[in-house]
C-alpha cells in the first residue's frame, strides 16, 4: 500500500530516487514534480533536469534522459522513454487509468488522503493580542481570521495547537485609564457599573492625552532658555499633565501589588473588552476562547526573576542605565538594534513580556513550533524577541534540547478602496462588531436577490454564512503579506476567486444529491467503483487527489492563500466538470454513479477544506 494517495507524491518520491542513481553527487536535488500545464501532454511533469544540469555539468535532455534509464513508476504511470521529454528537458507523465481510479479509491475515506503528520508535533499560534480598553476595528481582523486559520490547517495535518490570545493588559498605558477611570467615578461622570467598550475607548485615548500633553514644549521650553515667564506658564499649563503622569504611576504600582481597588476596576476593563473580543470570535466562526487568554499580566510575577537570569548569565547588558540583549551576531538574527528588556526607571516592556513568553510556551508547555499572526510592522520587535530567547536558551525544549521554530506569519494593513487605511466615510473608524452586522446583512440582500421565497430567519442563517466566508476569505485568499484592500462589492461577488463563489460551489453539489433523492435515485452509486473517463472528469480527478499537498504546502508555509487557490482551482475543475459532464441526465446508470461519487468526493473536499479556513457551509444560498 503506497504511503500516499497522491500520485504526485508517488512520483516524486521515484523520480527522487531516480535522480539518486543517475547522479549520487546530486542526490538530495528536489524532483520537481508539478501538475501538468496542457493535459494533452500528459498529467504531472518534472522540472528538475534543467536545474541539475549545471549541478552536473550535462545538458539538460541528457540529464532527463539518464533519470529515465533509471525510474521506475511501476503501475503508476504510463511507461516513460525519451519520448516524453518535452522542451529544453520536461519529462511528462501520463497516470494509467487503473492507477487514478485506485488513487481516487484511496484517497475517498474521511481522511481525504491526508496522513497525519508523523511525527505530529505540539505548536502554538499567537493570535488575536487584543488591547485592553480599547475598541476592536478593522484592523484587529487580519490575525484571528489568519492565526485560526493556520491553526485548523495545522490540526488538519495531525499536529496539536494550542492558541494563545497575548493580551494587551498590562502596564502604565491601562494604569493610566484605571487613574482616569477611579477620578471620574469619584466625580459621579462615569458609572463603573454600567460601562461601555466605547466609554473605556474614549478614556484611554483622554488618559493618554492628559499624560503627555505639553511635556515635550515644556522640555523644550528649558532647553532653550526661553525665559522665566513663558516657562511658568507653561508649567502651569502641564502641571495637570503631571499630576495625572504622576497618578498613573502611582497606580501602576498599586496594581501590580494586586490593591482590591485598582484590581477591581482592571477587572472591569478586562471583562467589557473580552467580552467585545470573544463575541467577535465566537460570531466569526474563529476558535478562541476564555481558555486561550495569556495576557501581558499573566507574564508580570515572572519578569523580575527572568531578567536576574538573564543579568546573571551575561545573557543581558548594562546600557546607558537600562538592560538590553545584544544581537548583532549572526546567531541571534544579526540584528543591529538590540533588545531592551528593562527601562532606566526599572520599567519592564513589551519585548521582556514576550521573551517571558517564549520561555513559558517552550519550557513549560514543550511547543516545538511558535506561529505569530501579528502586523508586518512588529517584524523587528518579533526578530528581537526570538534572537534575545535564542540567546538565553529559553527556545530549547527541554525533554529534546533542540530549538523550537520561531515564526512571524506577518500580515499587511487593510485599506479603503482609496488605498489609503480603511475609514467610514465620516472619517472614523468602523467598529469590528458592525462592520461584520453589515457585511452579513448586505451578504444577506445579496441571496434575498436571488432567493425571494427564503423566510427572514432563513437569510439571517445564510447571510451570517455567507458573510463569514466572504470577510474571511477575502482577507485568506490574498497573500498574506501585503496589503488588502476591503471591499463590500468586491468580497461579495457571487463570481471569482471570493468566499461566495466556494460556498455556492459546494451547495451546487450538494444539490445534486437533494435532486437525485427526490427522483428516487437510491444509493447504490456509493459502492460503485471510481473511474474517469471524459477529459474534464480525470482533471477533477487530478485536482481533487492535490488536496493534501496543498494543505501540506499551506502548513509548511503558513500561507492561507495556498490552500484558497487550490479549492478556487478544484471550484474551476467542478464546474468545467460540470458543464460537459451530465450527472442526472448521463446516458447510462453507470456514468451517473461513477459521476455522483466524483461529486460526492468534489463536496467532501470542498467542505473539509472550507472548515480548515474557518468557514462553515451552508445548504442554501
Ligand atoms: N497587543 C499587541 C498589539 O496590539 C499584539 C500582541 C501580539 N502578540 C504578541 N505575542 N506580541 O500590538
Amino acid at each position: 500500500m503506497p504511503a500516499t494517495s497522491d500520485p504526485l507524491q508517488t512520483l516524486a518520491e521515484r523520480f527522487a530516487a531516480a535522480i539518486a542513481r543517475a547522479f549520487p553527487q546530486a542526490a538530495d536535488a528536489d524532483p520537481l514534480i508539478t501538475p501538468c500545464k496542457t493535459p494533452e501532454h500528459g498529467d504531472y511533469q518534472s522540472n528538475a533536469a534543467m536545474g541539475l544540469a549545471k549541478r552536473v555539468g550535462k545538458k539538460p535532455r541528457e540529464v532527463a534522459e539518464a533519470i529515465l534509464l533509471n525510474i521506475d513508476v511501476g503501475d503508476l504511470a504510463e511507461p516513460l522513454s525519451p519520448a516524453n521529454i518535452a522542451g529544453p528537458g520536461f519529462i511528462n507523465i501520463r497516470l494509467r487509468p487503473d492507477a487514478l481510479a485506485g488513487a481516487l479509491r484511496e484517497f475517498d475515506t474521511p481522511a481525504l488522503g491526508v496522513t497525519p503528520a508523523s511525527p505530529a508535533q505540539f505548536m502554538i499560534v499567537d493570535l488575536m493580542g487584543v488591547n485592553l480598553s480599547k475598541q476592536m476595528h478593522v484592523g484587529h481582523l487580519r490575525s484571528p481570521v489568519i492565526g485560526d486559520a493556520i491553526a485548523r490547517v495545522l490540526e488538519r495535518l495531525g499536529h496539536t495547537i494550542k492558541r494563545q490570545n497575548h493580551v494587551g493588559d498590562w502596564g502604565l498605558p491601562i494604569a493610566m485609564v484605571i487613574s482616569r477611570l477611579q477620578r471620574q467615578a469619584a466625580s459621579g461622570q462615569i458609572n463603573l457599573d454600567h460601562i461601555t467598550l466605547d466609554q473605556l475607548d474614549t478614556a484611554y485615548r483622554e488618559a493618554q492625552a492628559e499624560c503627555q500633553r505639553d511635556m515635550a514644549g515644556l522640555e523644550a521650553a528649558r532647553k532653550f532658555g526661553l525665559g522665566p515667564k513663558v516657562l511658568a506658564e507653561l508649567e502651569e499649563q502641564v502641571a495637570g499633565a503631571t499630576e495625572a503622569f504622576l497618578a498613573a504611576r502611582a497606580t501602576l504600582i498599586k496594581l501590580q501589588a494586586m490593591d482590591p481597588e485598582a484590581h477591581a476596576i482592571w477587572k472591569k476593563i478586562h471583562d467589557v473588552t473580552m467580552k467585545v473580543c470573544l463575541d467577535v470570535c465566537r460570531t466569526l466562526n474563529v476558535n478562541v476562547t476564555d481558555a486561550d487568554s495569556a495576557g501581558e499580566s499573566s507574564y508580570a510575577p515572572e519578569l523580575a526573576a527572568m531578567v536576574d537570569d538573564l543579568v546573571a548569565r551575561g545573557i543581558a547588558q548594562t546600557s546607558d542605565g537600562a538592560l538590553v540583549v545584544h544581537l548583532d551576531d549572526p546567531a541571534f538574527g544579526h540584528i543591529k538594534e538590540p533588545c531592551l528588556i528593562r527601562k532606566t526607571d526599572g520599567g519592564y516592556l513589551y519585548a521582556t513580556t514576550d521573551v517571558c513568553a517564549i520561555r513559558r510556551r517552550v519550557q513549560k508547555f514543550g511547543a516545538q513550533r511558535l506561529i505569530y499572526a501579528i502586523d508586518a510592522r512588529q517584524n523587528l520587535h518579533l526578530r528581537q524577541v526570538f534572537g534575545a530567547s535564542i540567546k538565553a536558551g529559553y527556545s530549547l525544549h527541554p525533554r529534546t534540547g533542540q530549538p523550537a521554530r520561531m515564526e512571524h506569519a506577518a500580515f499587511g494593513s487593510v485599506l479603503g478602496e482609496d488605498g489609503k487605511p480603511f475609514k467610514t466615510r465620516s472619517g472614523e473608524s468602523t467598529k469590528l462588531a458592525d462592520l461584520i452586522q453589515e457585511t452579513f446583512s448586505r451578504a444577506g440582500q445579496a441571496v434575498k436577490t436571488r432567493n425571494p421565497d427564503l423566510s427572514d430567519a432563513e437569510l439571517h442563517d445564510i447571510g451570517a454564512a455567507v458573510g463569514i466566508a466572504a470577510l474571511k476569505y477575502a482577507d485568506l485568499s490574498t497573500d498574506r503579506v501585503k496589503d488588502y484592500i476591503f471591499s463590500f462589492d468586491r468580497m461579495l461577488a457571487f463570481e471569482g476567486n471570493t468566499g461566495p463563489y466556494l460556498l455556492y460551489a459546494l451547495v451546487r453539489i450538494r444539490s445534486i444529491f437533494r435532486k437525485a433523492a427526490e427522483r428516487g435515485v437510491g444509493d447504490a452509486w456509493k459502492t460503485t467503483a471510481h473511474a474517469t473517463h471524459a477529459p474534464a472528469e480525470k482533471q477533477l480527478a487530478l485536482a481533487l487527489l492535490r488536496y493534501p499537498g496543498a494543505l501540506k504546502s499551506t502548513g509548511e508555509s503558513l500561507e492561507p492563500h495556498r490552500l484558497c487557490t487550490y479549492l478556487y482551482e478544484l471550484a474551476g475543475a467542478f464546474s468545467v466538470f460540470f458543464d460537459q459532464c451530465p450527472v442526472l441526465a448521463a446516458t447510462d446508470e453507470a456514468s451517473r454513479d461513477q459521476r455522483l461519487r466524483l461529486c460526492d468526493l468534489a463536496a467532501k473536499v470542498l467542505a473539509d477544506g472550507l472548515n480548515v479556513l474557518g468557514i462553515p457551509a451552508t445548504d442554501r444560498m
